[in-house]
């Protein structure tokens, strides 16, 4: 077989075979196909597109490039949630606890931020003492113990995504649904989790702009997941505007904190917070369907479960409990300057792409991925679309250290260009499009409703 061929064939539009695949992806792990003819594949597949039956087998054959977990050991349904990647999306230090409080073990291997997304592995490297690296023993022991365990990657995991995430990041070939889903899906069907909820982003800070590509990304991903026995359910959601106040990592476990707490109710990050849980706990076969579940996992924040879960989980990972009630133990930047609004009106966007990439001028992301962060840096955010706004009054704050002193004038500028001030409200828009599984698409009914 040569790789000549298989390029050509894709690029003619052709569906490739289960073998030209399974030789690619050898070749994509053991690196005896060489970047230039990966990255010319990955062209052909932008343009050409793949069959369901491709995607598919390009998803096995990553996830069986290198370890694959067997969390078999945990008692119980484990059910992973995972995000496209978003702004001030701190979901995943609400839901381990808040879901595990219900019964639902919580085996979750998180990743670090690239760019202008988060990622939870930085948000847990806030909070002092927690140790991010476990063996696989320690990991299944400690979701039996306590129900939940949040940890980077451990072992090998699809080492050929890895190579060719890498590669596609740097040939302009990210965006492609059956690249995204398969890359996604590989790692989640290799990390071992019995069901998946995905959480896919749509809009101006997610990889897929408009709600068609993110609709066609989330049924490809759930395709994925039923041809290979996981159930996975995918909500389609809001990404055009930072879904919580807080971008950077102290200020997001922060973030997160207050819901835990019980603050923060029906705001955008509280009611996905409850909705992608709700899905977890049905997945989970704890609750028959997300309507019971939500008022369920709202219970548990407000007796105190959740909060005492999260307590359990810092301790259990070498952080200093008092940090679990205690916000001022985590790090907070030296300098803090407000950004007023330049005139009255109503906001009538907030741009998340252009907030998460400003909080990364200030430390709090990283450029490439061997950048350096800053955890205390970034920027809490005053005022969401919708709301009315008073010359002078602030819509955020930058949070810094002296390192970013030189960025912040640049990082103003560009926080200003994210808010964008109209003259007349614009209608309210939905923060749940839609909800794919196996069974087909469902729009949300209720604008703004989760
Ligand atoms: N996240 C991934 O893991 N892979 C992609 O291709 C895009 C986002
Ligand atoms: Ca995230």
């Amino acid at each position: 077989m040569r790789t000549v061929d298989i390029i050509a064939k894709k690029r003619d539009g052709k569906e490739l075979t289960e073998k030209e695949l399974n030789f690619l992806i050898q070749g994509a792990t053991d690196g005896s196909i060489p970047d230039y003819q990966l990255s010319a594949w990955a062209m052909a597949v932008y343009f050409r597109g793949m069959t369901d039956r491709e995607t598919a087998l390009l998803t096995l054959a990553m996830a069986e490039s290198g370890e694959q977990m067997d969390l078999s050991r945990i008692h119980g349904r484990k059910v992973d949630k995972h995000s496209t990647g978003g702004v001030a999306d701190t979901t995943t230090l609400i839901l381990a606890p808040l879901v595990a409080a219900a019964g639902v073990p919580v085996a979750k291997m998180s990743g670090r931020g690239l760019g202008h997304t988060g990622g939870t592995l930085d948000k847990l490297e806030a909070i002092p003492g927690y140790r991010i690296e476990r063996s696989v023993d320690e990991f299944i022991n400690q979701v039996n113990a306590i129900g939940v365990s949040v940890i980077g990657q451990t072992g090998n995991i699809a080492p050929a995504d890895k190579n060719l995430y890498s590669l596609r990041d740097v040939t302009a070939t990210v965006n492609s649904i059956p690249l995204i889903a398969s890359s996604v899906m590989s790692k989640k069907i290799a990390s071992g989790a019995d069901a998946i909820v995905l959480d896919v982003k749509t809009g101006q800070g997610a990889f897929m702009k408009t709600l068609e590509d993110s609709v066609k990304l989330a049924q490809s991903m759930v395709a994925i997941g039923s041809e290979v026995g996981r159930e996975t359910i995918a909500v389609v959601t809001d990404m055009d505007e930072p879904l919580g106040h807080a971008i950077g990592n102290a200020l997001e476990v922060k973030e997160a904190m207050q819901v835990l707490r019980g603050e923060l109710r029906d705001s955008p990050l509280h009611k996905l917070s409850l909705l992608l849980g709700a899905h977890m706990l049905v997945l989970g076969g704890k609750a028959q369907a997300v309507d019971e579940a939500v008022p369920r996992l709202q219970s548990l924040i407000d007796d105190g479960s959740a909060l005492a879960k999260w307590r359990e989980l810092i301790a259990a990972q070498g952080g200093d409990p008092r940090a679990a009630d205690q916000p001022d133990l985590l790090p907070s930047a030296d300098y803090v300057e407000p950004v007023a609004a330049p005139k009255e009106g109503y906001l009538a966007s907030v741009a998340a792409e252009e907030l998460g990439l400003a909080a990364m001028h200030l430390g709090a992301g990283r450029a490439t991925k061997d950048d350096s962060i800053d955890l205390a840096a970034g920027i809490v955010i005053h005022k969401k679309s919708g709301e009315t706004v008073q010359q002078g009054e602030l819509l955020a704050e930058l949070h810094y250290n002296k390192k970013a002193q030189k960025e912040v004038e640049e990082v103003r500028s560009r926080v200003l260009e994210a808010f964008h001030i109209a003259e007349r409200p614009n209608a309210a828009k939905p923060l749940v499009y839609a909800t794919v599984t196996r069974n087909g698409i469902v729009y949300s009914r209720n604008e703004g409703e989760a």
